[in-house]
């Protein structure tokens, strides 16, 4: 019980958290009313019975008909916005937030009304909230990487606005080497780099992430363990994990939290972080995922909390001075 309260209490930094994936459906609701849009959902209560998934797919259906009721800059900085006083609830200090231009400029949107809108919240929770925020796009991986290709361009001019470029959505099928022309772009951009891998695919797909894409961490990364090799080079090269742990469970990754593979994760010494994914649909916030995940799995120990904290600082793209007054 110590323990659980030192973690709620703890500053920790979010690095795997999809800005669309924190709205709610009472937010949903109020933006599709004040839009004038119609949801295939009759209210609230409709919409959460909808959240029962099987698998990743069946999450990404429901994903994105909630964020078909983001239309303007302030949909966007609202949407952000109460994840950041939330986040902050869960002493979150640092975070480095995905979102998912493609959703939004394949219905008409503006790319500048996403990323104008984000900024926005973002700057607000600096100043009124002492919490730091990073963007990072990414790149729907179940389109083509054309696709991708012309969102980076759409982009650039905002380019002083997000820090790195990301690999999301539909994992199996759309291996990363779909992508390394556009990766290529964002390096030379001098962007950084990170992918979903092995969340539903794969070992190959995290070696084709790390080798072909060049990412500087892979999020999710949970099935890694099938590779002894793999695990061996996550492990030696310091590689960052950013593990969803009520992501995995309600996509059914892993059967509950107890059954989770995280402790295997630290003991092959891999450079685990704890994150919350999309916590409006995956039934909790950071804190939430620390808590339940240490009540699930007794043999996490309290210098286990504290490694996995100090990940989240140390895996982050802050600058080295920023990072050396956190840890
Ligand atoms: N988009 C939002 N959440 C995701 C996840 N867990 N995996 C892949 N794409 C996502
Ligand atoms: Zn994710």
């Amino acid at each position: 019980a110590h323990l659980l309260s030192l973690l709620r209490a703890a500053p920790k930094a979010e690095l795997h958290i999809h800005i669309e994936g924190s709205l709610e459906p009472e937010l949903i609701f109020e933006l599709a009313r004040r839009n004038g849009i119609v949801l295939p959902y009759a209210n609230v209560e409709a919409l959460r019975a909808a959240y029962a998934f099987t698998d990743l797919q069946s999450f990404l259906d429901v994903y994105y008909a909630g964020a078909s009721v983001l239309i303007t800059e302030a949909d966007f900085d609202a949407m952000a916005w109460a994840y950041f006083e939330r986040a902050a609830r869960d002493n979150v200090v640092h975070c480095e937030i995905f979102f998912d231009p493609q959703t939004h400029t394949a219905r008409g949107i503006d790319m500048g009304v996403v990323i104008r809108g984000l900024d926005r919240a973002a700057k607000r929770a600096e100043a009124e909230l002492g919490l730091s925020v990073r963007l990072i796009l990414c790149f729907l991986r179940h389109l083509s990487e054309d696709d991708a290709l012309a969102t980076l361009e759409a982009a650039l001019p905002y380019r002083d606005k997000f820090i790195g470029v990301g690999l999301d959505s539909s994992e199996r099928g759309h291996p990363p080497e779909k992508f390394e022309r556009v990766f290529a772009r964002a390096r030379e951009q001098g962007l950084h780099l990170v992918a979903h891998a092995g969340e539903e695919g794969p070992p190959a797909y995290i070696w084709s992430a790390l080798d072909t894409l060049r990412v500087e961490r892979i999020d999710h990364g949970v099935r890694c363990v099938e590779d002894p090799e793999l695990v061996a080079r996550l492990a030696r090269e310091r590689v960052p994990l950013t593990v969803c742990p009520l992501s995995n469970v309600k996509l059914c990754v892993f059967d509950d939290l107890g059954k989770h593979n995280l402790p295997a994760l630290l003991a092959a010494g891999l450079r685990v972080t704890i994150n919350s994914d999309d916590p409006a649909y995956f039934g909790g916030y950071l804190n939430d995922n620390f808590v339940q995940l240490f009540e699930s799995l007794p043999q996490l120990t309290a210098h286990d909390a504290y490694t996995m904290l100090r990940n989240s600082f140390e895996g982050s793209f802050v600058d080295d001075e920023d990072k050396a007054l956190w840890v």
